[in-house]
């Protein structure tokens, strides 16, 4: 079973960039820390880093996967084209966020992706992602 992992804007910066929101944990970190919980779940996880909207657009339309598990970063709260390529392309997908968006600013609560996903982790930092994976792996198994 294939798990696109898309890490969205500035997320190339973790490690420095807020550690008080986003921890010191580096994106490559990250990407190890799944690669191994993959191995156990027996998923084949891929993952990629993308700054800009359209190019996350264009990564969700190629649909070569079985499940998108996303972080889209700002692009959460501002966008429309990357919600309506989830809902073309028609996987299920996980929204993932290190902080906890809904204890932050205001315009941070409202995401247009959580609408059409499966659920959304938020909150547990580098968790976030490997109980994201665990959520994949029990989803792909019905
Ligand atoms: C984030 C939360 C977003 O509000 C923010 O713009 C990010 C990261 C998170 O992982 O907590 O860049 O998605």
């Amino acid at each position: 079973m294939r798990v696109l992992v898309i890490h969205g804007p500035n997320l190339n910066l973790l490690g420095t960039r807020e550690p008080e929101h986003y921890g010191t944990r580096t994106l490559g970190d990250i990407d190890e820390e799944m690669k191994a919980l993959a191995g156990e779940l027996g998923l084949e996880v891929s993952a990629v880093q993308l700054n800009g909207e359209g190019e996350i657009v264009s990564r969700v339309q190629e649909a070569d996967y079985d499940l998108l598990v996303i972080n889209p970063a700002a692009y959460t709260h501002t966008s429309i084209a990357i919600r309506d390529a989830i809902v073309a392309v028609g996987k299920p997908v996980i929204e993932v966020h290190l902080s906890n968006i809904h204890k932050r600013e205001e315009f941070r609560r409202v995401s247009f992706v959580s609408g059409v996903a499966v659920g959304q982790i938020s909150g547990f930092g580098t968790q976030s992602y490997l109980l994201a994976l665990r959520a994949a792996a029990d989803i792909l198994s019905r």
